[in-house]
């Protein structure tokens, strides 16, 4: 018998993706982002993408069967993403998912987005060792994850306090004039500049803050002090030298993330470190992790920058491991849950 033929539904953020695999075989990634209709407020409007979902979803959807060369019926299981997320953006992917599930009578699976960011990588890399150390850096969560079984077993190990990497990445672009979401456009000027320039902070590396927070992250410091620099520069007369601002923003960045995905699998005594979210396409967080990792006798693996971004290949490698691992699937009823804890794999 065939491998089951999973598709997956993400709609937690701004995104509508829908992904189609057969095991761990990427048939198709069909993504339509709202992202443009929130760049002028500089950050998602939940509103707009809820909207958004409802418009694309089923054009969407009929995209990634034709690309797959499926038809809906031949579809195994339905997975999707219950959360966390925008409520209301969720509520749509949950709604079409259980309307699918239920019309054609299929397994309906309401799974983890972070779980989900772990999962993709099988997609291009072949079955997750476990356990694995998973840090997922996005716009929305900065995590660092003890992975023993990704459809059961993900323990969190420490989180950011306040905001996410991506967010610090987005905020620092618009005090330096650049587009959202910022966190490209920062990668591309910090090849330009000068990293060590600016000496900013490494939040919650004091050995006092190590005490209670040796796993966990925070970024608004760096930020403030971002702020702070570009205004006196400012206030000086002089030009703002935006490329060296962003090289060494991104390399404290960089420096606190890998420093203590590092630190957590040697710990940990885990030999495998998983990098995911939309940060994770970072050209210098990747060299960094991979320099430092191979440094302690540790591999990393990162999945192509597409599949780091939201989409739904993530969910349905993630309901295909559902599946292929024989997991009891969600009831009907499946909430969508905007705060789902990260242990909770599968609701
Ligand atoms: O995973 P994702 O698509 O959506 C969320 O779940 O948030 O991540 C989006 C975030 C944004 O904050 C964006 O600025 C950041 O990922 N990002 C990057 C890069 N590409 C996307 N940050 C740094 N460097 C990049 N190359
Ligand atoms: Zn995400």
């Amino acid at each position: 018998m065939s491998e089951p033929l999973v598709l997956g539904i993400e709609t937690s953020c701004d995104e509508t993706g829908i992904g189609i695999v057969r095991g761990h075989t990427l048939l198709a990634d069909a993504v339509a982002s709202s992202v443009e209709e929130h760049a002028r407020f500089g950050g998602v409007v939940p509103e707009v993408a809820s909207r958004a979902h409802l418009e694309a979803m089923v054009p969407t959807l009929e995209r990634a069967c034709e690309t797959a060369g499926v038809r809906l019926g031949d579809v195994d299981a339905i997975a999707v993403t219950a959360g966390p997320g925008l409520a209301g953006a969720l509520l749509v992917g949950v709604a079409a998912a259980k309307s699918l599930a239920l019309s054609l009578g299929k397994p309906l699976y309401g799974v983890n987005h972070l779980a989900a960011h772990v999962a993709v990588d099988q997609l291009e890399h072949g079955p997750l060792p476990d356990p694995c150390l998973a840090m997922l850096v996005s716009g929305g969560h900065s995590s660092l994850l003890r992975v023993d079984d990704v459809t059961t077993g993900v323990t969190p190990l420490g989180s950011t306090i306040d905001d996410a990497a991506g967010e610090a990445f987005d905020k620092v672009a618009r005090l330096l004039g650049l587009p959202f979401p910022g966190g490209p456009h920062i990668d591309r000027s910090a090849r330009e500049g000068d990293s060590v320039a600016i000496d900013f902070p490494r939040g919650l590396t004091s050995r006092r803050d190590l005490e209670r927070h040796r796993f966990d992250f925070s970024f608004s410091g760096l930020k403030t002090a971002v702020a702070r620099w570009v205004e006196a520069r400012e206030a000086s007369g002089e030009p703002v030298p935006v490329a060296d601002v962003a090289a060494s923003f991104q390399e404290a960045v960089c420096d606190v993330l890998t420093r203590k995905a590092v630190d957590a699998a040697v710990t940990q005594g885990i030999e495998d470190i998983l990098i995911g979210g939309g940060v994770a396409a970072n050209s210098r967080l990747r060299a960094m992790a991979v320099e430092r990792a191979e440094a302690k006798g540790l591999r990393v693996r990162v999945p192509r920058p597409g599949l780091c971004t939201d989409n739904g290949a993530m969910v349905a490698a993630l309901g295909s491991e559902m599946v292929a691992r024989g997991r009891t699937p969600s009831a009907l009823d499946l909430p969508a849950d905007s705060s789902m804890p990260v242990e909770l794999v599968l609701r």
